[in-house]
C-alpha cells in the first residue's frame, strides 16, 4: 500500500490485516516499554492546517512508538501563515528527505493533490469534509472490540452527516466489513446524493433506537455539530436540535444495554451528546482515542514497515 488517501483505498481484507495487526500493536501498548524497532530511521511529518487534538497527538504517538522521526508542521506558526501554497510547502517538506506525510486540510481533496506532487507516502488525517480514513479504521476496531464482529451489525451514525467526513470514510469501511449503516439526522445536515449511499437514511432518531429502521441498533455513533463549517441556518436552534437529535439520558435508556455509544470528538456535551451519554459505562469515547493509537501503529507499519511480519518487531521489543 503506497497511500492512505480514503477508506474506498482498503479492500474488505486489507482493513482487516489492519484491524488484526492493530490489536497486536495494543499489546505493546500495555507493557513497560512500549516502543518498537520497526520504523527507526524513518522520518514522519504531520502537516496540519487544521486544529487537532487526538488525531495529530495520536499519530506521532504511533510514530514515536514504532521508532520513526516524527516532526510536527502545522499551518499557524509555519510559512503557511506568509502565504505559502499547499504544494510548495509539500515540495520543502520532502525536498528533507521525509519517508511519509500525514495530512490534515480544510480542502476536501487535498490529500489527493498531494500525493500526486510527492514523491513519499501520504496518509489522509481528513480533508474538508471528505474522508478521514484511519478515524473509520479506528472506529471499526472499536466496534469490533465491543461487538465481536460487524457482520450484520447495525450501527446509527447520528448528526451533522453533511459536514462529516468521519461519516463518509465511516459508511464506506464499516459497510465494506458487513456492517448495516443508519445515517440519522435533520434533512439539512443529511448531504446531497445521500441515496446512492450504501446505507439507510432517516431524519426521525426515536424511531432508529425503537429498532423501526432497519431492525434495533447495536451502536450509535454521535457526531460533532460542525459550526466552523457552517455558514447557519440548518437548524431552528441549538436547543431544538438537542431536543431532537440529542443522545440525552432518555434516548440512552433506548438503545441496548450492551450497545456502545460512540463519538469521534471533540464532543459538544449538551448539544449532540448528553453527559450521562458521554460518561456513561457504554461510553466508547475514550476507548476510540486509545484504539486510535495502535490502529495508527498499523497503518504507519503496514505503509512505512515494507515486508516482515510484525511479529518480529514485537519480540525484538520484548528482549
Ligand atoms: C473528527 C475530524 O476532525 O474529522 N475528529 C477527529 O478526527 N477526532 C470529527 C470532528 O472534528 O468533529
Amino acid at each position: 500500500m503506497r497511500h492512505l488517501l480514503a477508506a474506498s483505498d482498503l479492500t474488505a481484507e486489507q482493513a482487516l490485516a489492519i484491524l488484526d495487526t492493530a490489536r497486536e500493536m495494543e499489546a505493546v501498548q500495555a507493557r513497560e516499554v512500549k516502543k518498537l524497532p520497526t520504523l527507526r530511521g524513518r522520518t514522519i511529518v504531520n502537516l496540519f492546517f487544521e486544529d487537532s487534538t487526538r488525531t495529530r497527538s495520536s499519530f506521532e504517538i504511533a510514530g514515536k512508538w514504532l521508532s520513526a522521526d516524527v516532526v510536527n508542521v502545522s499551518g499557524k506558526g509555519s510559512s503557511v501563515s506568509k502565504g505559502e501554497s499547499l504544494r510548495d510547502t509539500a515540495l520543502t517538506v520532502t525536498a528533507m528527505g521525509v519517508d511519509a506525510i500525514v495530512v490534515r486540510h480544510p480542502a476536501s481533496g487535498a490529500a489527493h493533490r498531494l500525493a500526486g506532487w510527492v514523491d513519499c507516502h501520504v496518509i489522509n488525517a481528513g480533508d474538508g469534509t471528505h474522508e478521514h480514513p484511519t478515524q473509520a479504521l479506528l472506529d471499526a476496531y472499536t466496534l469490533r472490540e465491543r461487538l465481536g464482529s460487524l457482520a450484520g451489525r447495525h450501527v446509527a451514525i447520528v448528526g451533522d452527516i453533511a459536514h462529516s467526513r468521519v461519516a463518509r470514510s465511516d459508511v464506506t469501511l464499516l459497510t465494506a466489513l458487513g456492517a448495516r449503516v443508519t445515517l440519522v439526522g435533520p434533512p439539512t445536515l443529511l448531504p446531497a446524493g445521500v441515496g446512492s449511499w450504501p446505507c439507510a437514511t432517516s431524519w426521525d432518531f426515536d424511531r432508529v433506537l425503537r429498532g423501526a429502521v432497519d431492525g434495533p441498533v447495536d451502536a450509535v455513533m454521535m457526531l460533532r455539530i460542525q459550526r466552523e463549517r457552517m455558514g447557519g441556518g440548518y437548524f431552528p436552534t441549538e436547543r431544538e436540535y438537542a431536543a431532537e437529535y440529542g443522545l440525552s439520558p432518555e434516548r440512552l435508556a433506548l438503545l441496548g444495554e450492551t450497545a456502545p455509544v460512540l463519538h469521534p470528538g471533540p464532543m459538544n456535551r449538551g448539544l449532540e451528546i448528553s453527559s450521562a451519554a458521554a460518561d456513561s459505562p457504554r461510553s466508547a469515547v475514550l476507548r476510540q482515542v486509545r484504539s486510535g493509537v495502535a490502529v495508527r501503529m498499523a497503518v504507519l507499519y503496514q505503509i512505512l514497515g515494507g515486508a516482515g511480519a510484525p511479529e518480529a518487531g514485537v519480540e525484538a521489543a520484548g528482549q
